[in-house]
């Protein structure tokens, strides 16, 4: 035990401020809810055992148990919402045998950096409580920093502080390094005595200073923000995004608008890759070193390969796309969406659990869906696969390798083209075709000459009428 430090991560309050019904916690930033984001931070420090001290229902656990299937959590309940020392009590419950240092993080300060911890951690030294503070512009609804001669004397809450102490800039960031003993003893201590009739957390922090001292650590105001409304969430999101478009640039990624360009934490982007004004990426993105990706266009799930051209104007959601192909202008490729090796798709075309071989082309108003194109083969405009009767599965098309489907193509699927095979124009298929057949499936064109001549004095004629 001793040496390893404890974490236990506040996520049990209500979020009013928020006015949502999803938990605060949960609201994402650049993707990520809240609180993964705090974990991820604990688990950076290496702290076990880590606490989530949760409300008592299961939206906050099971998201926090989707994101970390395998980390070593505990999840502790504060059955009333007391305030932040309760909420402590409740973790320190869980980690009854716990005997080195516990961290203290709030689940709604999303922005902090392992390396500000760490520095916490070593400035702690011999002192029972080590917290961290930030000089802000807007410190309204913080809690302010009382020292004296320089040292901390303890924290007081903006409802409970006086016009003068409202006036200081030192914020309480809602980090904490403590000796567990220590924190027991005090949490136990905490009155509601306040204007918001809570155990204050922050009490802990005068009790530790006429004890044995408290320790402050100045932080960076880019990391303090603590999400309580939409407006502070606003503000932590583009915090965020301009940290990871400057991590971006820094690994040679060219944003053209890093202001209009949304990148998501679990973005990974290759050298020379080039994202245009109104770039959004959701989720897991993987874009391979030299891909393009015109804006405005939304990646949710997907990975580019190398040199790859994704177009303006598209949506593509857990695509695919190899090396060297190209997208767009105006696609949507939705799960399952697979272009291989230069292969392309085009306007208007929209592709699901399809995938298009190495080199070929569907790049007209096209959809596909549940279909293998083999390579080379050229989807012409206007096809459509019917993979859908009604009923409660998909039926599959099979384009074979060279094969030309013409203009305005319906195939009704189960349906196989063979290799090289021809598809007139206009057909409605939905029989086999051989490899090197050609099919026609249309009605053939009559023309009756000089008949236009007739047909226009007869109209004539029924005009006089
Ligand atoms: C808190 C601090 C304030 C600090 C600010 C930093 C206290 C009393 N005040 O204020 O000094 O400047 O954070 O952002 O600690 N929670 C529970 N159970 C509860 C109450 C809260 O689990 O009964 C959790 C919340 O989910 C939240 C965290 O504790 O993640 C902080 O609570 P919140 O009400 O947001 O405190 P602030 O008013 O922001
Ligand atoms: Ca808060």
């Amino acid at each position: 035990m001793g040496s390893t430090i404890a974490a236990i991560i506040l996520a049990a309050g209500q979020g009013k401020r928020m006015r949502s019904r999803l938990p605060k916690v949960l609201h994402p930033i650049a993707g990520r809810p809240l609180l993964v984001q705090v974990i991820r931070l604990a688990l950076a420090r290496r702290c076990a055992p880590i606490v989530v001290v949760a409300p008592n229902d299961e939206a906050v656990r099971s998201a926090v148990r989707a994101a970390f299937p395998d980390a070593p959590l505990r999840f502790a309940v504060q059955p009333r919402r007391l305030g932040t020392a309760d909420a402590t009590r409740a973790g320190l419950a869980a980690i009854p045998g716990h005997r080195g240092r516990v961290l203290v993080l709030y689940g709604d300060v999303p922005l902090l950096r392992p390396a500000s911890l760490a520095r916490l951690e070593r400035a702690a030294g011999r002192a029972s409580l080590a917290l961290l503070t930030a000089e802000v512009d807007a410190p309204f609804g913080y809690g302010r920093i009382l020292r004296q001669h320089g040292h901390v004397t303890g924290v007081v809450e903006e409802k409970d502080a006086t016009p003068a102490q409202r006036a200081l800039r030192e914020i309480n960031v809602g980090v904490y390094l403590c000796d567990a003993a220590l924190l027991r003893r005090a949490v136990g201590r905490v009155r509601r005595n306040n204007r918001q009739r809570e155990a204050y957390l922050t009490d802990v922090v005068g009790l530790a200073a006429r004890g044995g001292g408290a320790v402050a650590v100045a932080a960076d105001p880019t990391e303090v923000v603590g999400v309580n409304s939409r407006a502070e969430l606003a503000r932590a999101e583009a915090i965020l995004q301009r940290r990871l478009a400057a991590v971006h640039q820094a690994r040679g990624v060219t944003l053209r608008d890093p202001g209009s360009t949304f990148l998501s934490l679990d973005a990974r982007l290759g050298r020379d890759v080039v994202l245009g004004p109104g770039v959004q990426l959701e989720g897991a993105v993987r874009i391979a070193a030299g891909a393009r990706i015109d804006g405005p266009t939304v990646l949710k799930d997907c990975t580019i390969g190398a040199g790859a051209v994704v177009h303006s104007f598209c949506h593509l959601e857990g695509a695919a796309i190899a090396a060297g192909a190209s997208v767009g202008p105006f696609a949507r490729l939705r799960p399952g969406a697979h272009l291989e090796h230069g292969a392309r798709v085009g306007n208007f075309v929209e592709m699901k659990k399809a995938r298009l071989g190495r080199g070929a082309k569907a790049n007209h108003l096209t959809y596909l869906g549940d279909a293998e194109v083999g390579a080379g083969a050229n989807v012409g405009a206007g096809t459509i696969t019917c993979n859908y009767d009604g009923g409660p599965i998909k039926h599959p098309t099979r384009i074979g390798a060279g094969a030309f489907i013409g203009s305005n193509t319906t195939l009704v699927a189960p349906i196989v083209v063979g290799e090289r095979a021809y598809v007139a124009a206009g057909s409605t298929l939905n029989q086999t075709v051989p490899a090197e057949a050609l099919a026609l499936g249309r009605a053939r064109q009559v023309n009756k000459l000089g008949y236009a001549a007739r047909l226009r004095r007869r109209l004539t004629a029924r005009e006089k009428r």
